[in-house]
């Protein structure tokens, strides 16, 4: 990190990598502390940003000129939603260099048999696994990341991205689909609240997992509920994704309050008995989550594909997850989060679910047909 000072006035920040130490943040934090007018920031390699720093700039931007410039596009857009004002500089690799830019249109049809083959080097090179991905999204998703690169031709693609990893970054982030909210589907969440945690609330200690939690609104929405229904104390959640960046939102537990109506909507559909404003501070353009709501979860980088039993939990939420297998994958997952399961553990899918295609009933009995909550068998 550089940080060099012009004479009174001014102040220039340089950010070179992911900001990971305390020393760092502090060292940050001091920087906007000084005396000077403007204020100078450039995110080359980040691509989100500790919680207390997020607020820091925030406060920055309205207190003196605050000028910020982003190189990651994940960055751009988690700063843009809290609103926090940024440039975003698309970086120039050679290939891109290379790359006409007149026909957009990325016609090429593609061919099942080379994005398999494709899957497969990005599993080597990068040891994420897509390759049970269903095809059909996968496919829309490279076209989309093909089309924001300006490639006319697979094979240049799938070049750049197997030489570079920063391409194959993007490709990664539009893998991801992190749609979310608060109390999603609240008649699942009220059928938790009602039907579910009676049966937790016989346990000494409760373990529930978030699989899939993307930036945190659900498995902060159920410590709501849990700390409503006087469990909280007692319970530990853990809460995972396969994408690191998601994962660092959630912890950092802060949201636009431009949702804020439907948040509130959701959560009396849910059965929520207080004010849901509460658990949160209200910051401006942004809220942020209690500190006492953060405390028992722990949230970490995870994937669902090949990796063994983390613990043995009472209630599995894994929505809108599947979706995204296919049946082969499907199988596998519902066997492996089963395996995940207490003897007598409840497993929460995504209302869409099926999880009879899957086989899903040699593992799983129904316990709420409608809100897809099934009990281990
Ligand atoms: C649409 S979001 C669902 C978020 C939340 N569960 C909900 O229903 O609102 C899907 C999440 O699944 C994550 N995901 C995709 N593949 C995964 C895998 N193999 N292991 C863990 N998480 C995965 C994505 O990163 C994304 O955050």
């Amino acid at each position: 990190m550089d940080i060099y000072c012009n004479g009174a006035k001014e102040i220039n920040i340089s950010v070179t990598e992911n900001i990971l130490s305390k020393d760092d943040v502090q060292k940050l934090l001091s920087a906007f502390d000084a005396e000077r007018k403007e204020i100078n920031i450039s995110f080359l390699q980040a691509d989100i940003l500790p919680q207390l720093l997020v607020e820091r700039l925030y406060l920055a931007q309205r207190e003196k000129l605050c000028n910020i410039t982003v190189y990651k596009r994940y960055l751009y857009s988690y700063l843009y939603t809290l609103g926090i004002q940024s440039r975003f500089i698309v970086p120039k690799t050679n290939q891109l260099e290379n790359i006409r830019k007149q026909n957009l249109d990325c016609k090429e049809d593609m061919n099942r048999e080379e994005i398999e083959g494709f899957l497969q080097e990005v599993f080597f090179r990068y040891g994420y696994d897509y390759r049970n991905y269903e095809i059909g999204s996968i496919i829309r998703r490279i076209k989309v990341c093909m089309l924001r690169g300006r490639f006319k031709a697979f094979e240049e693609f799938k070049k750049n991205v197997l030489e570079n990893s920063q391409s194959f970054e993007e490709l990664f982030l539009d893998f991801s689909i992190n749609i979310t909210e608060f109390f999603r589907d609240p008649e699942v969440f009220e059928t938790i609240k009602k039907d579910v945690f009676p049966h937790l609330s016989t346990y000494p200690q409760i373990r529930i997992w978030c699989a899939g939690c993307s930036t945190g609104e659900e498995p902060y929405s159920l410590v709501i509920l849990l700390k409503e229904a006087g469990l909280l104390h007692k319970t530990r959640i853990y809460a995972t994704d396969i994408n690191p960046y998601v994962i660092e939102e959630a912890k950092n537990g802060l949201y636009a309050v431009s949702n804020l109506d439907n948040c509130i909507n959701n959560y009396r559909n849910a059965g929520g008995e207080k004010n849901f404003l509460n658990y949160f501070e209200l910051k401006g353009d942004y809220m942020k989550v209690r500190e006492e709501l953060q405390k028992n979860i722990l949230f970490f980088q995870h994937s669902l594909i090949g990796s063994g039993i983390i613990n043995e939990f009472q209630l599995i939420l894994c929505r809108n997850v599947l979706i995204y297998f296919n049946q082969q994958l499907q199988q596998a997952t519902i066997k492996y989060l089963h395996d995940s399961l207490d003897i007598s553990g409840f497993l929460v899918l995504e209302k869409s679910s099926g999880i009879l295609q899957c086989q899903g009933t040699r593992y799983f009995d129904y316990f709420d047909r409608n809100n897809k909550v099934y009990k281990r068998r």
